[in-house]
């Protein structure tokens, strides 16, 4: 099979990766070839993390795409995508461990009120006695529970927070992980939720979903953190629930435009904290073996983990 292979940022060692492994198939990449017609024609599947806007063009046999992350939402946005070729995605790949990290922070964060001591830091304000409640008096809900969302939730139960996820279906969760399913439960999700975290994949059903009205049934002075994607967020509802104080803070690290413009009222919002886009990123090893098993699988006529429900949009 002949692979396209592109991914933005990568330095040549994602590419050199699976040209060393796929030695029984050509991986072909996209910034250093021109393809003529017929050599486009004969492209059977791509490695894509944000290919360009012309990177489809002319590839009419391509029957799969390995996207490389767990977020697919850019990928079908994509004007020029077959709307026949299987779509498969990274589940983890590394993430998992970084997002859960990333998560336990911004929860600490809320909870041991570090935003009031930074501000009273710059007051120069020693502010002995903040009352600080247990872990366990600070319930924390995931909106998700996939290949990220159930891990997050782990590592939180483990540092003592009552911790709740919600999905789209029923599933089995660990034990002493709460679980409430699809609109009926979300109102009673929402209300016991001190700290909401985001990680959902953006689908036309969870587009702007932190919205005024979601925010309006979390406890007063929630915290909220989005490692999801930008879209998720109404950004001015976001801010009109951070200034009459419904929310006490938000943690975001994905934004509908990235990098985040300058003029963005986020950057000057004493109580939003902003990162990168870097919650978590997939590792190049990880994300090499999945694709290569998944490659194996369907060469097997065998589905993979991570194939993408192009109706349900993840
Ligand atoms: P995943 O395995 O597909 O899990 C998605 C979860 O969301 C599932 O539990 C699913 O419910 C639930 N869900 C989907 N639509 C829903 C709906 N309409 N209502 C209720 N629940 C819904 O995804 P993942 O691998 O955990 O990744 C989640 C997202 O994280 C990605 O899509 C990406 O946008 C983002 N991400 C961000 C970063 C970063 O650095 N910031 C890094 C990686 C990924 P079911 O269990 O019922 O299917
Ligand atoms: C990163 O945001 C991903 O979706 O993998």
């Amino acid at each position: 099979m002949n692979f396209l292979f592109y991914c933005q940022g990568d330095d040549g060692g994602m590419l050199q990766a699976f040209s060393d492994q796929l030695t029984d198939h050509t991986v072909i990449d996209w910034n250093s070839c021109h393809l003529d017609d017929s050599q486009r024609a004969s492209i059977d599947a791509a490695i894509v993390w944000m290919p360009p806007d012309d990177f489809f063009d002319g590839l009419c046999n391509l029957s799969q795409v390995y996207a490389l992350a767990a977020g697919v939402d850019q990928l079908l946005e994509h004007p020029g995508l077959p709307t026949d070729a299987v779509i498969v995605r990274l589940q983890d790949a590394g993430m998992a461990a970084q997002m859960s990290e990333y998560v336990l922070y911004g929860v600490l964060h809320a909870h041991r009120r570090f935003k009031d001591f930074r501000r009273a830091q710059q007051r120069r304000e020693w502010i002995h006695g903040v009352n600080v409640p247990s872990a366990s008096q600070v319930s924390v809900g995931v909106l998700g529970a996939g290949a990220l969302g159930l891990q997050v939730a782990v590592r939180l139960q483990l540092n003592g927070y009552p911790i709740r996820c919600w999905t789209r279906t029923q599933r089995s969760m660990p034990e002493g992980i709460g679980l409430a399913v699809g609109h009926a439960e979300l109102d009673c999700f929402l209300a016991e939720s001190q700290v909401l975290v985001c990680l959902l994949p953006l689908t036309d059903e969870t587009r702007g979903i932190l919205n005024r009205s979601l925010f309006d049934k979390l406890p007063k002075g929630a915290f909220i953190i989005n490692v999801a994607r930008g879209a998720h967020v109404v950004d001015e509802d976001l801010i009109s629930a951070l200034d009459v104080g419904q929310l006490s803070g938000a943690l975001l690290d994905v934004f509908h435009t990235e990098p985040l413009p300058a003029e963005h009222p986020f950057w000057d919002h004493p109580q939003i904290l902003i990162t990168p886009h870097e919650a978590a990123n997939s590792l190049v090893d990880a994300s090499v073996k999945q694709t290569l098993s998944s490659i194996r699988q369907l060469e097997l006529g065998e589905l993979p983990p991570g194939v993408v429900d192009r109706a349900r949009g993840y």
